[in-house]
């Protein structure tokens, strides 16, 4: 198979590199990719906001599957248009996309679907007087969301009336969140743990990957800003086989069958962001694509076939006995510029890769090769990720930060607590 990944960050890294280990493999090209996936294929230097661009490359490089990593190019109809072009994608249409990029069409897909979330109403900038009159009787926290892509930074929790009043008029007023805050979403506080599922689809037969968590915030004890995310750990032991079974029954399948009906098929992976509350799982929010840094740690516990599914799924005819969980367990680190998610400096040189051996792997995301020497080129730099072949995540974690200290550039940042949840419980 001629196979293209779309993307440049940690989570093309952990594609590529499983999608490498496929025998079904002829070729692989990263669209742009980084320097780490530039080991398991070729990188190719295109615009992935140009549609045109990549259809063409993929047509004249007899391409068999495409498979979309970030969700904007998704957003953008990436998957339409390579699909008019009769080739096969891993990656839903921008209809079913929407799924992520307007939150209140998720609200009104859950609904249908009968999935549990939380309550919230939706006001536009229009009526930026009424969300000022609902705010002062709202129950606290509440929690205000930018309805449109925000790179995981549209969401903030308000802990009083005086803080939804300031955050109101950032979306309204100051429009700091611009286009993407045009509406929001006032909701529901809910209380739990978090947790993702990664459903792997044709639309219609699903297949769940191993559990995992995300650690979203800049500080150590989920302290400071949201980020795209600092870390995870699979398989999450608080997502219990019941739990996973709910998740597959009360929200997976009413879900892809209610895109269905809606004309918005779902074909990829469906991310969902769920709160385990005393109430059962209930869904924070659907994203229409791998997560990340999560897949960093999920990819590597997944055994079997991963090339073969995804086509499988591609194809409308998902063959969910092509993979299965091999049994360990993963801890993902992200290394970062200091200063991310706010402003940082690039440019500086990386060392001691080459020192890190065994059970870990490093994923690039936001580095560079310059004359032959690799420097950082943007906030979450490097994935590191330890794999064990059995679930101990003391072990697991003592060896993705033993392999940290061996790496060195300026201004290097990184989470101490990554994976605590799980030895907690454990
Ligand atoms: P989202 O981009 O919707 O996933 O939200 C980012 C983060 O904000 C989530 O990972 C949660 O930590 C938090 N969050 C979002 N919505 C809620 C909610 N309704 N209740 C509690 N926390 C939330
Ligand atoms: N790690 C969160 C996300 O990929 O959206």
């Amino acid at each position: 198979m001629r196979v293209v990944v779309i993307g440049s960050g940690g989570r093309e890294h952990a594609l590529a590199q499983k999608i490498s280990e496929s025998a079904d493999l002829e070729k692989l090209f990263i669209i742009p990719g980084n320097p780490g996936t530039a080991s398991c294929g070729e990188n190719v230097p295109l615009n992935i906001n140009n549609n045109n661009e990549v259809v063409n490359f993929c047509k004249s490089n007899e391409v068999d599957l495409v498979i979309i990593g970030p969700e904007q190019p998704l957003v953008n109809g990436l998957g339409n248009a390579l699909r008019e072009r009769n080739i096969l994608v891993f990656g839903p249409d921008q209809s079913a996309a929407r799924i992520e990029s307007d939150k209140s069409f998720a609200k009104m897909i859950m609904k249908f679907a009968g999935v549990p979330t939380a309550h919230y109403i939706e006001f536009n900038e229009l009526m930026y007087e009424h969300a000022v009159e609902f705010i002062k009787n709202k129950k606290y926290p509440c929690v205000i969301k930018a309805n449109g892509l925000a790179a995981g930074k549209g969401v903030v929790i308000c802990d009083t009336p005086a803080e939804a009043q300031v955050t109101l008029r950032s979306f309204f007023i100051d429009k700091d969140f611009g286009k993407a805050g045009e509406s929001v979403l006032i909701e529901e506080f809910l209380e739990g743990e978090e947790a993702s599922v990664f459903a792997i689809t044709d639309g219609e037969n699903f297949i769940c990957l191993p559990p995992s968590q995300d650690y979203k915030k800049i500080g150590d004890d989920d302290k400071g800003k949201n980020t795209g995310g600092m870390g995870a750990y699979a398989p999450a032991p608080i997502v219990t086989n019941e739990i996973m079974n709910e998740v597959a029954e009360k929200i997976i399948k009413p879900t892809l069958r209610t895109l269905q009906d809606e004309g918005k098929k779902f074909i990829g992976c469906l991310y969902a962001g769920l709160m385990l509350t005393t109430e059962g799982p209930k869904v924070i929010e659907f994203n229409c694509r791998f997560g990340d840094p999560e897949t960093q740690s999920v990819l590597p516990l997944v055994k079997g076939n991963f090339l073969g599914l995804l086509h499988s799924a591609a194809k409308g005819k998902l063959d969910d006995n092509l993979v299965s969980y091999n049994g360990g367990s993963s801890v993902c680190v992200v290394v970062a510029s200091k200063g991310y998610p706010e402003t940082y400096q690039v440019g500086f040189d990386i060392t001691g890769l080459d020192k890190i051996l065994g059970n870990v792997t490093v994923f690039h995301a936001g580095t560079k090769n310059i004359a032959g020497k690799l420097v950082t080129n943007g906030g979450r730099v490097l994935g590191i990720t330890s794999v064990l072949n059995n679930v101990n995540f003391s072990e697991a974690k003592k060896e993705a930060y033993d392999a940290i200290s061996k790496i060195h550039f300026n201004n290097m940042y990184y989470r101490k607590d990554i994976s605590n949840r799980a030895i907690k419980i454990k």
